[in-house]
């Protein structure tokens, strides 16, 4: 059963409060995006497998723990994942970036899938889905079966704001996936927006309206 944890650290909470703001420019919005990315992605490799091995200091030899190697591939989702990709290179240099393509159609805000590009391992790299918002679950549920088609075992989810219905869809949809949101909010308005929320997220990022 996969767990889902809401971040309560007070740099995390400080930035996402910052990026609510509907003052905040897309230029600041961005790096945000990507502060908070690094602080999360600090947790959701928590328990990546070590090893320990031997190396000598300049006073002796010691034996200390390294990671064993186990391989990341990041997912955003595309459009606004993106701004979460270059955060988690920052700690995981040598992670694999894919990308899933969709967008909420704005009637039905069912999700339309237009790209899907993997990483030709995925089936046996760790993966980290990452998209700021987690609204209806629609995008997020559609992305990992996708992944899934594709092979993909290990999955997390990461997100900046997740509102109650998100949260249930994919954790029904998805049980065995990890869920990982830095702030839970309160519900969906009438268009599937979170309330409070931040707005549009890919809008915010790129300054598209
Ligand atoms: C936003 C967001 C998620 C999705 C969340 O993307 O980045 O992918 O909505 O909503 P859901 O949980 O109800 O599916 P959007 O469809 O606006 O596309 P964009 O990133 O290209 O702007
Ligand atoms: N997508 C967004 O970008 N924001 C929301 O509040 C909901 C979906």
């Amino acid at each position: 059963m996969g767990k889902v944890m809401v971040f309560d650290h007070p740099l995390i909470q400080h930035k996402v409060a910052m990026m609510r703001d509907k003052e905040t420019t897309s230029k600041d919005f961005r790096v945000l995006a990507k502060e908070v990315a690094l602080l999360m992605a600090f947790e959701v490799t928590r328990d990546l497998p070590t090893e320990e091995v031997e190396i000598e200091t300049p006073m002796c030899k010691t034996k200390v723990k390294q990671l064993t190697g186990e391989d990341i591939a990041i997912v955003p989702i595309l459009r606004a994942g993106l701004g979460f990709v270059e955060g988690m290179l920052e700690l995981v240099p040598n992670a694999k970036v894919g990308h899933v393509g969709l967008y909420r159609d704005p009637d039905t805000h069912e999700p339309v899938e237009y790209y899907c590009k993997l990483p030709e391992d995925i089936d046996k790299r760790r993966i980290i889905v990452v998209d700021p918002m987690l609204a209806t679950g629609g995008s997020a549920v559609a992305a990992i079966d996708f992944i899934k088609q594709r092979g993909g075992k290990d999955i997390n989810f990461m997100c900046l704001i997740a509102a109650p219905e998100g949260i249930d869809a994919l954790t029904e949809a998805h049980p065995d996936v990890h869920i990982y949101i830095a702030a839970k909010d309160e519900k969906l308005d009438e268009n599937a927006y979170i309330l409070p929320g931040l707005g549009d997220a890919g809008d915010r990022l790129f300054g598209t309206k």
